[in-house]
């Protein structure tokens, strides 16, 4: 498709003509999708409401992007190749004419259990070719989708399901990853007992374990498609009609349901995946992350399949059965593009550089790096031996509420400069702003990132709650959209993320916030009062440290420390679980009575030299005790 830049020069002039013509800009992009009914306006927004709508009264079905529109090129060529766990077990490739016909199947039997246009369904399972289908069918529906990550606990789903009411959960028996056989129905099971409005749970057999099926609750995927055509009439969808709810942390207590539409999303997911990662139509392109997170949704699934990409889907995780498993599959398939995390890169080059051995990289054209900061260190070393010197890395900035990447180079296209997230794609209008919200104009400054204009995959709302977007998003500074990162622009004018400058944690990629693993600690009975902090971890980018006041009558110290991270395991997940828990005798607190976090992130960080001012706490001694409980 067109509308791919191609040098530099091109990337500025279609930058400014994104800024100066947006609505002409991303009208014209948009004429190359199909659509039911042509939009009356390209953009009507204010940042106060906040309202934001793209393409306003369209009709469309994004899936017929995918299919319809592409199905006479593309045909026969592979969407999906699916690379199993097991590297003995045989891996599959399917079609687009195939993805297709499984995606009308799998309508089709949707509708027959139930489900209409609207409705959410909650999909939970491993990365299996079917996460996509289902995605992809409940889109074509008209049904609202909510994938959640399949190592979130039993509570954790529960309150998902709650919170957007479902009324179906697509789930597996069982998931395979690494050693590991995980019992994705019992979880299922578990947090249906917290749940009353589910009506349907269709189940993927997958790891053929025995699990247990609720008689006219629980169908088998196998057989509820056993009868249903393989073709299907997609639902003709508002432009702003809901296309799917993805639940992420944030500095309350409380995951919030960021909501993503329709045409704006598909447009911008398709329009940064081609021009970051310059796919070019024989490429294999690889992302390894999990379709339960942004990352999966826009470019596993919607981005590369609009682009009618090869898109690779790996179940299993990256040191297994051995530590060269991502090479091996690079190879393997001859992937040219491939895109993953700092926190795996990190984790991998811990191996050194024997697992690389083996293998050549040598169809690798493109590297990319999501999901936090990538350390100087870490991107020579993705650059100089994953990418042999020779391949474009893009650091590509972005967030569950911002639907794609925002900030990154193009491969090839933009220059590199180690850890710098770079410059901002057309239609991207980022501002850097002090506390008080007065612009840093110029290079060489640095403070929040906020972005001042809407892009067409901005989140709308949150689900059931649009109180709540506007307070986390748009009132900080008003006028803005408010990211939570802290950024420097150099003496270049090319952007350095610099971390969260809120209560969140990135923990593996992962966003955590502070606040909701502390009310998973305080659910521990002998729990009187917690805070966590983040601190720099060599793996994780951060590692979650808590400090814990506890009633310690019964318990030793090292039992209380391994049952609160338990707690958190079982109430979050395993990727919430505390790297360390001190139990302390109190927090340091402020005469208003807040948690001087300050504090408490130098001391785990293990970083006492300059405590900074603690006279205004109401009790200074505690410092020196939790610094001494830490053994510093
Ligand atoms: C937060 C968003 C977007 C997909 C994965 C995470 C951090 C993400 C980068 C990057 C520096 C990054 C930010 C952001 N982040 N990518 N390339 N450089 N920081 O999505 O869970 O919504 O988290 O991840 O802090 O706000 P998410």
């Amino acid at each position: 498709m067109s509308h791919k830049i191609k040098t530099l020069s091109e990337y500025f002039q279609e930058y400014q003509k994104s800024i100066d013509q947006p609505e002409q800009f991303w009208g014209q992009i948009a004429e190359n999708f199909r659509w039911k009914k042509p939009w009356d306006k390209v953009l009507s927004w204010d940042f106060e409401g906040p309202s934001v709508k793209w393409f306003e009264n369209a009709k469309l079905n994004l899936t017929e992007n995918i299919f319809e529109r592409q199905l006479p090129n593309l045909g026969e060529k592979t969407a999906i190749i699916w690379e199993p766990n097991d590297p003995k077990e045989a891996e599959r490739r399917i079609s687009y004419s195939e993805l297709y016909e499984l995606t009308c199947q799998f309508s089709n039997a949707l509708e027959s259990q139930g489900i209409q246009k609207g409705d959410r369904v909650i999909i939970y399972m491993p990365m299996v070719p079917e996460a996509a289908i289902a995605m992809l069918a409940c889109a074509r529906v008209g049904a609202v989708h909510s994938v959640v990550f399949a190592g979130f606990s039993s509570t954790a789903l529960a309150d998902r399901i709650n919170d957007c009411q479902a009324k179906m959960v697509l789930t597996s028996d069982g998931n395979f990853r690494g050693a590991k056989n995980i019992a994705v129905k019992a979880v299922v099971d578990e947090a249906l007992e917290r749940t009353d409005c589910i009506e349907k749970v269709i189940v993927y057999q997958r790891t053929k374990e025995e699990v247990t099926m609720k008689a006219g609750r629980d169908v088998w995927w196998h057989e509820v498609i056993e009868n249903e055509s393989r073709s299907h009439a997609a639902a003709s969808l508002d432009a702003e009609d809901l296309l799917f709810i993805l639940y992420t942390s944030g500095s309350t207590g409380k995951p919030k349901g960021v909501v993503h539409t329709t045409a704006g999303y598909m447009v911008y997911s398709h329009y940064s995946f081609s021009n970051v990662f310059q796919y070019n139509q024989d490429d294999v392109y690889w992302c390894t992350a999990d379709v339960g997170w942004i990352t999966g949704h826009s470019y596993i699934v919607y981005g590369p399949l609009l682009e009618g990409a090869t898109t690779l889907m790996f179940e299993g995780v990256p040191t297994y059965p051995h530590a060269g498993r991502f090479w091996e599959i690079v190879d393997k398939y001859k992937v040219n593009q491939f895109y993953t995390a700092p926190t795996a890169i990190r984790a991998l080059q811990a191996y050194g550089l024997e697992p690389l051995e083996p293998y050549s990289l040598d169809s690798l054209k493109v590297i990319g790096s999501v999901g936090e900061p990538i350390n100087e260190e870490a991107w020579h070393w993705y650059h100089d031996h994953i990418g042999k010197g020779k391949c474009p890395l893009v650091d590509t900035w972005w967030q569950t509420e911002t639907g794609g990447i925002m900030i990154s180079p193009l491969a090839g296209i933009t220059p590199n400069k180690p850890a710098h997230a770079s410059l901002p794609l057309p239609g991207i209008q980022p501002i850097i702003v002090d506390a008080e919200g007065e612009e840093l104009k110029g290079n060489n400054v640095e403070g929040n990132l906020c972005i001042k204009f809407p892009w067409p995959s901005i989140l709308r709302t949150t689900y059931g709650d649009h109180k709540r977007c506007k307070e986390t998003y748009f009132s900080a500074y008003p006028g803005l959209y408010f990211t939570g990162d802290g950024v420097k622009r150099d003496h270049d004018g090319y952007l350095r993320i610099l971390g969260r400058v809120d209560d969140v944690i990135n923990v593996s990629g992962h966003r955590m916030g502070t606040a909701e693993v502390e009310n998973a600690i305080n659910e521990h009975p002998k729990v009187i009062e917690s805070a966590v902090v983040g601190y720099p971890h060599d793996i994780k980018g951060q590692g979650i440290y808590a400090y814990a006041i506890c009633d310690m009558e019964d318990n030793t110290q090292e039992e209380l420390i391994l049952q609160i991270k338990d707690t958190v395991r079982k109430i979050i997940g395993p990727i919430a679980k505390p790297d360390a828990v001190q139990i302390v005798p109190g927090l340091p607190k402020t005469r208003s009575g807040k948690i001087m976090r300050r504090i408490l992130r130098k001391v785990a960080s293990r970083d006492i030299s300059n405590m900074g001012d603690t006279s205004t706490l109401l009790n200074p001694e505690i410092v020196d005790q939790i610094i001494k409980g830490a053994g510093l």
